[in-house]
């Protein structure tokens, strides 16, 4: 039975989904998957972070990354966490409430950082560009507010580099192209080092990954995707149920398996 969830393609727009908080629950879901630690661990990297840093981290959620972000720059750091998401932030807030950390979360667009022009040591954006359908004005709004030498690091994935094994492959084909399609940015991965080089930055890293998902996550997460899919014509009812009765029936055999590709792409301001 496929476990139900708001579409997550609707993170662009939190607070008018008709269930807010479950955005709140399939963040939790999704930090306790091995990607999510993947790409926490390749960004904190990237960051290149410093004892008394200042750092930005856009689309910040439920502010599991911002409060990493906050203990490695240290009492003498701060770190800001902005989300277009009152609901992302209540939750944010109320997770470091007592807390000493050098933190605070603002309500705020990506496209329009209310900061001035170079206030930030590094900025940061996990898993939000493929949600936003300016990416390259945000990616401008932190270059803006980063410091000379500052670096940036997005990261996100890449929804047409999933893959399952299913012995019908234009069915998993077909499936997968159109689950991406109803992502605002479904090829936001492949497109970040573009938008990096017409950014201006400079000194641009780039690291892919394939993270494993397990048949629980994998409905979490594609049920609402692929039922959209349906509503739009992308895909039938019928082709559906047979991409998901292969699935049920590889997890019944023990040999589920899906990958998702992502990216992590960082850059130097000059
Ligand atoms: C998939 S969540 C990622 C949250 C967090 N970065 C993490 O990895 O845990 C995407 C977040 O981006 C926020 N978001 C979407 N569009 C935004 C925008 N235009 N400006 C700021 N935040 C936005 C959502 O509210 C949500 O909290």
């Amino acid at each position: 039975m496929k476990k139900s969830t708001d579409d997550v393609t609707q993170f662009h727009s939190v607070d008018q989904a008709k269930n807010p908080t479950s955005f709140v629950q399939f963040m939790d879901t999704s930090h306790a998957q091995q990607t999510a630690q993947s790409y926490r661990q390749e960004m904190m990297e990237q960051l290149a972070l410093k004892d008394g840093a200042t750092i930005l981290d856009v689309g910040c959620g439920t502010g599991q990354d911002t409060q990493d972000l906050a203990h490695a720059v240290g009492p003498h750091g701060r770190v800001v966490g902005i989300d277009s998401s009152e609901t992302m932030l209540q939750e944010a807030r109320a997770r470091v409430a007592g807390m000493q950390i050098p933190l605070e979360y603002v309500l705020a667009d990506a496209t329009q950082l209310p900061f001035a022009d170079a206030s930030f040591d590094g900025c940061q954006a996990s898993r939000v560009f493929g949600h936003l359908r300016e990416p390259a004005q945000a990616l401008a709004e932190m270059v803006r507010v980063a410091r000379p030498g500052a670096r940036i690091v997005l990261a996100d994935g890449d929804l047409d580099l999933t893959v399952v094994d299913i012995p019908d492959r234009s069915l998993a084909r077909k499936i997968v192209h159109a689950a991406c399609d109803q992502m605002v940015q479904g090829w936001m991965g492949r497109q970040m080092p573009r938008l990096f080089k017409q950014a201006g930055l400079i000194d641009i890293r780039v690291e892919g990954r394939l993270m494993p998902l397990d048949y629980t996550f994998f409905q979490i997460a594609f049920s609402g995707i692929l039922q959209g899919a349906r509503t739009a014509g992308a895909v039938s009812a019928e082709e559906l149920t047979r991409f998901w009765n292969a699935l049920e029936q590889a997890e019944q055999e023990q040999h589920f398996f899906a990958r998702v590709g992502g990216f992590v792409v960082s850059g130097r301001k000059g």
